[in-house]
């Protein structure tokens, strides 16, 4: 549990981590080569650990020192993801390309949904089932077989992160060329075609909505750095801006934020770029409701919403946010409600009205981003709030609390089981 005593300014510089969702999908792409890979700039969260014991479940040998992780996928000793890890990890479904890439097997159970959807990989399916993949489904686990993948010419319904890294990732080692069309464009994509180039891969147009990639007969190993990560350098900038505080984060790259820089600026934030790797945030004296429609890369990011529409319900005037990427990521709109914020949902939008104040409130988070929307929010609030949900939280922040302590703010983790301390009520003067 958490608790955050709002309206404390903050000040000063914070570090950024290395990309969760970058090392989640490079973590897998080790698994490309059977040389040793080292991996720096790797954050230490909960999906990091959950992810390395996946890769340890399968024989793979990795050994942590700091932000260095060096992962040896030499000896690949089992084919088959354990279901009690894979549950607790999406992204663990991305050792399918590279498994069936390096062993012509993979056995990994369907990832269940989550907080915020469905989250079907039919998309990962159909693309290894054209590159010549036989797809079985026995008692929940995806049954894939190839003797070799072969190139092929691919179109992905809706650009997908996770499903045009697996194509991605099984393509470097397929027969002949495959060309993915409508992929997705994240920063991360391009993170993981860097580092599958730096093991000696052919892939061009990463970054773009058509992706090729010619296979070769193996890949060796490297040594790469991470990108920081985008979505907490985000939030650091929203944690500025709502508490009115003007403070500097770094390392980040700008050009990874033109959604959400965009956005801070339309509501009345300046973010101001000291050095190609430094931002600032300075805050305005009046913030203006402004509408936001997540969207694919570069559209706004959905992963920055929930962290946006604390900022926006003390926005003045009215807002209108718009989910497009996920079918239940409006359910932390209760627990901001609860704060004293007036936003009403129909469908997949939420309506926004600005107040002049959040109060601070027990609240319970559903999910990673809801999490950080409401730490967000109860920095910015009136007393003091309570936040539970720390696991969602701990899975893509790391040291968020000593972060924010760092900057000044007043917060502190107790033990759930901690008893409110109730208030002494005043000794009656006699
Ligand atoms: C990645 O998830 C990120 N996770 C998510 O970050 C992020 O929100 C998401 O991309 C969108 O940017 C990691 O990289 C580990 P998608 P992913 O496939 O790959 C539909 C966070 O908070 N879809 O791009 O699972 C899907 O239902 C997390 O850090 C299919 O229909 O997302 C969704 O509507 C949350 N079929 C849309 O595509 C498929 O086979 C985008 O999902 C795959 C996806």
């Amino acid at each position: 549990m958490l608790h955050i005593w709002g309206r404390t300014p903050l000040q000063g510089h914070v570090e950024i981590s290395g990309a969760k969702n970058s090392a989640l999908a490079l973590m897998a792409g080790a698994l490309l080569s059977s040389e040793t890979c080292r991996l720096r700039n790797v954050p230490n969260l909960v999906d990091i650990t959950r992810m390395g014991k996946v890769l340890s479940a399968l024989g793979i040998k990795l050994k942590q020192d700091g932000d260095l992780l060096e992962i040896d996928a030499s000896h690949i000793s089992h084919s088959t993801a354990p279901y009690q890890l894979v549950s607790q990890l999406r992204a663990s479904f991305f050792v399918i390309g590279p498994l069936l890439a390096r062993l012509g097997v993979a056995r990994v159970p369907l990832p269940g949904g989550c907080a915020i959807g469905a989250r079907p990989v039919d998309l990962h399916v159909r693309g290894l089932q054209a590159m010549g993949a036989d797809v079985q489904f026995e008692h929940g686990v995806v049954m894939a077989y190839a003797r070799k993948l072969q190139g092929a010419r691919i179109y992905l319904d809706c650009p997908s992160v996770g499903a045009t890294e697996t194509l991605m990732m099984a393509a470097t080692l397929a027969e002949g060329e495959t060309i993915i069309e409508n992929a997705a464009q994240e920063p991360e994509i391009v993170d993981l075609a860097n580092f599958c180039q730096a093991m000696g891969a052919q892939i061009q147009g990463a970054g773009t909505s058509t992706i090729t990639v010619v296979g070769v007969s193996q890949l060796h190993g490297t040594d790469y750095s991470i990108i920081p990560d985008r979505i907490e350098a985000g939030t650091f900038l929203i944690a500025g801006a709502i508490t009115r505080s003007e403070i500097s984060l770094s390392p980040v790259v700008p050009d990874h934020l033109t959604a959400v820089i965009s956005k801070l600026q339309a509501i009345g934030v300046e973010v101001i770029s000291d050095t190609p790797n430094q931002l600032r945030v300075v805050p305005g004296q009046t913030y203006r409701g402004t509408d936001i429609e997540t969207y694919f890369y570069p559209g706004f990011p959905t992963d920055m919403q929930p962290m946006f529409m604390s900022l926006l319900t003390l926005s003045e005037g009215s807002s209108v946010i718009t989910e497009t990427i996920f079918e239940k990521r409006l359910q932390h709109v209760q627990e901001f409600k609860r704060m004293g914020a007036d936003i009403r949902i129909k469908g997949n939008h939420a309506f926004i009205n600005g107040v002049p104040m959040l109060s601070g409130a027990p609240v319970v988070a559903t999910d990673l981003r809801a999490a950080a929307g409401l730490v967000v929010a109860a920095l910015a609030a009136e007393g003091k709030s309570t936040i539970q949900g720390l696991q969602y939280l701990d899975r893509g922040y790391e040291k968020l609390e000593r972060k924010l302590q760092g900057l000044g703010a007043r917060l502190e983790r107790v033990p759930l089981d901690t008893p409110e301390v109730q208030p002494v009520p005043p000794s009656v003067s006699v």
